[in-house]
């Protein structure tokens, strides 16, 4: 009987993102929706997760379906121009309601402590305040949006002192101004201001409109200039999708590291995101300073001259000129500014389910900011798409570099029967080994 246990295996692959995220600042924006769904208490659950790996969390919700419900009663319904919607006095009463409303109700999951419920013993401090300042949009076109405002600056420094006391900080999409004024603001404009105000390490969506309304169209990686083409490209994209797509972006822009863009009503897809190598959702990130391209006949020189010093140096087995242009579509590369920065190359034995990963060599002025890290997660992407199993690598100076991102010593015999063949026993190169 095997002895592999999900649970375990699942708890072990989920320990260097625990790592990561601790300390982290996430700022999580959903949709009124969310909190009126029967399933919101597993959403709460899954955050109070976040809030005890040590993560600082902002919350951002929104209240549309509230405001709907309040205004119906009233006879009457919201009213959007251009897609912006107008707030008379009628809808803004309701709009203080409603978030009083939602607002009580995330403060009352998160204060459940309930023996046999996740949330056993927890005691998660809420805070909210006059975190935003806002303006009114005013008049455009003739068009008196009237309480519908967007948000003019974040107290940040409330919001840190918030999160330093271990409080999950919840903002509601409201704004005041310094008129003693209430402006009803959109709850991507609210997420997107107060990540760039505390240069947060994400900002994820949690996205009501899933598959059949275009989620299922986003790659699981965009740039942000990607996200500004798809939006130009794809007008029919549904509305909650494109804002938060336009404030992912902005925000990237702004210096939030990552965004992502997460289905909400599937469960467990927050964590999954937050968990797992490749996610869930949608991840958007800034333009990359560098960019990471397979290489191409006329980067040979440029590789050559990156190996060079350390083929002399004996840390790489030298490679001629031609065997690298007959092998270069093996061969990947960062580049920044038409300076080749680091390579890598990547063989298959596809009979054995294994690569080798060779030639990873990062130039000398620009080690030590991960471009190794890189390469090597994007030919574990690459072989694993191939249904490669294995990953080997043969090194002799930087054994330690592979065992600390997982490769495990083994022998000789490990290797595919080729690769034994060649093996050269005077260099005496050490095998790792790493499952993928
Ligand atoms: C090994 C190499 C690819 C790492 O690239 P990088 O972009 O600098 O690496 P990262 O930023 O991802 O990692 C940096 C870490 O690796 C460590 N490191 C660098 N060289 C190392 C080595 N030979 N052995 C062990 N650790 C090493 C650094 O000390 C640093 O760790 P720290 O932050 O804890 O101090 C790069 O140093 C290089 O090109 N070395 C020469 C070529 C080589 O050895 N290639 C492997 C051939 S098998």
């Amino acid at each position: 009987m095997s002895d592999r246990d999900p649970f375990v295996d699942w708890m072990r692959h989920a320990t260097p993102y625990i790592h990561a995220h601790r300390g982290r600042t996430f700022v999580i924006a959903f949709g009124g929706e969310a909190v009126a769904d029967a399933q919101f208490p597993s959403l709460v659950h899954d955050i109070a997760l976040l809030h005890g790996c040590g993560i600082r969390l902002v919350l951002v919700h929104g209240t549309r379906p509230q405001i709907e419900e309040r205004l119906a009663q009233h006879g009457a319904q919201l009213r959007y121009i251009n897609g912006l919607r107008i707030t008379d006095a009628t809808a803004l009463r309701c709009v203080k309601e409603a978030a009083g409303m939602v607002r009580v109700e995330i403060e009352a999951l998160l204060s459940l402590g309930l023996a046999n419920s996740p949330m056993a013993g927890v005691h998660i401090p809420v805070v909210s305040g006059n975190v935003i300042t806002a303006r009114p949009l005013g008049v455009i076109d003739g068009v008196d949006y009237g309480h519908t405002g967007a948000v003019r600056r974040v107290d940040h420094g409330m919001l840190r002192a918030v999160l330093d006391q271990g409080a999950v900080a919840l903002m509601p999409p409201l704004g005041y101004s310094p008129t003693g004024e209430v402006f009803n603001l959109s709850a991507a404009d609210v997420a997107r201001s107060t990540a760039v105000a505390l240069n947060a390490d994400k900002l994820i969506f949690l996205l009501e409109n899933s598959a059949e309304t275009g989620t299922s169209r986003l790659l699981p990686n965009l740039l942000a200039r990607e996200v500004d083409a798809l939006l130009t490209t794809t007008p029919d994209l549904h509305s909650e999708i494109a804002a938060c797509l336009r404030a992912g972006a902005d925000a990237c822009r702004h210096g939030v590291r990552r965004v992502h863009l997460v289905a909400r009503r599937q469960n467990g897809a927050l964590l999954r995101e937050l968990f797992t190598r490749d996610g869930s959702g949608t991840l958007i990130s800034a333009e990359p300073y560098e960019t990471l391209r397979p290489a191409h006949i006329n980067d040979v020189a440029s590789i050559l001259e990156l190996l060079q010093p350390l083929e002399e140096r004996g840390v790489l087995v030298r490679r001629s000129r031609e065997r690298l242009e007959t092998e270069i579509d093996r061969f990947v590369l960062t580049e920044r500014d038409g300076l080749v920065t680091a390579c890598a190359a990547l063989y298959d034995y596809p009979q054995e389910g294994m690569a080798e990963l060779a030639c990873l060599a990062v130039h000398s002025n620009y080690r030590g900011a991960r471009r190794g890290e890189r390469l090597l997660e994007h030919l574990e992407h690459q072989a694993r798409t191939r249904e490669i199993k294995r990953l080997f690598v043969l090194t002799t100076q930087t054994a330690h570099w592979f065992q600390e991102r997982g490769f495990q010593p083994a022998g000789l015999d490990a290797l595919p029967m080729a690769k034994q063949a060649l093996y050269n026993f005077q260099r005496q190169s050490k095998v790792f080994i790493k499952s993928l």
